[in-house]
């Protein structure tokens, strides 16, 4: 047994001729705050998208929570406990925002069999919890998700993370779209799920970001892992020069 929250073997995927990830072996420990970072295409979201069962990986293995894994799809992968804001946001356009909070785990009045209603009173009152966590101003959140800015809709997205985030969570580039308060403020977030000691997955290019909040900084480059190393014995530019291949060619790190 593991004492790892998360363990890839080997994980690979193809899609016909591109190998977009490539033998990923991956540990996350409870606790730990981990950035993955590297290139346009370095294969990243696509690491993401195995983890989260989003796609059906080619080969390897996946390991949660103590046992092996076979997501058919996100709802499972967090039913297992993982959340995810993903790279493209999965939000329902045509849904208002506590709907899309509470996007397949509805809470409900009364439920039996096919009848049920739908406690639209609870979940706006928790969705309003969620966005003030995130101090994000969405002026009606009844309004539907496509009338919405980029920045809203994303904020939407990591309020919902951040509202039921249980064993494992996973960001996707959340701050990319965002301006510099929102940032902060998601920022603030990931500093609030490491207090309370859930584990995360921070896909970003923005390093700064990664010294100042992850522990560990994982770098892909075209498809494979060529770095793992603890914030305290790297810097920028040696990340950096992981990223561009200059450095890590050769050596695989675990
Ligand atoms: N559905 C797909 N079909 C074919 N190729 C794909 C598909 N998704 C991704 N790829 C390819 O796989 C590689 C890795 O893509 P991925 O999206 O994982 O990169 P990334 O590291 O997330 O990049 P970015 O930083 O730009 O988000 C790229 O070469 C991409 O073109
Ligand atoms: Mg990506």
């Amino acid at each position: 047994m593991s004492n790892f929250i998360l363990e890839t073997r080997g994980l690979t995927k193809h899609y016909g001729g591109v190998h977009a990830l490539d033998d990923a072996n991956f540990v996350l420990s409870p606790g730990e705050h981990v950035a993955v970072v590297g290139d346009n295409g370095a294969g990243k979201s696509t690491f993401v998208r195995q983890i989260t069962g989003v796609e059906q990986r080619t080969s390897g293995q996946i390991f949660f929570d103590g046992h092996a894994v076979e997501h058919a799809g996100p709802l499972e992968a967090r039913e297992a406990g993982i959340e995810t804001v993903f790279q493209t946001l999965a939000l329902a356009d045509d849904l208002d925002v506590p709907s899309n909070l509470f996007l397949g785990r509805e809470l409900f009045k009364f439920r039996l069999g096919p009848f049920s209603i739908l406690d639209r009173k609870a979940m706006r009152e928790r969705t309003m919890e969620a966005l003030k966590t995130t101090a994000v101003k969405i002026p009606n959140v009844d309004n539907p998700i496509r009338n919405m800015s980029g920045g809203q809709r994303q904020c939407v997205a990591i309020a919902r993370t951040a509202a039921f985030a249980s064993k494992l969570v996973i960001m996707d580039e959340p701050t990319a779209a965002l301006g510099v308060q929102e940032t902060a403020q998601v920022e603030n977030i990931i500093r609030g799920l490491k207090e309370r000691g859930v584990p995360l997955i921070l896909v970003s290019h923005n390093l700064r970001q990664v010294f100042d909040l992850v522990d560990r900084i994982v770098v892909f480059r075209r498809g494979r892992i060529v770095a793992s190393l603890r914030k305290d014995e790297t810097d920028g530019n040696d990340i950096v020069s992981y990223i561009t291949g200059v450095k890590g060619s050769e050596e695989a790190a675990a």
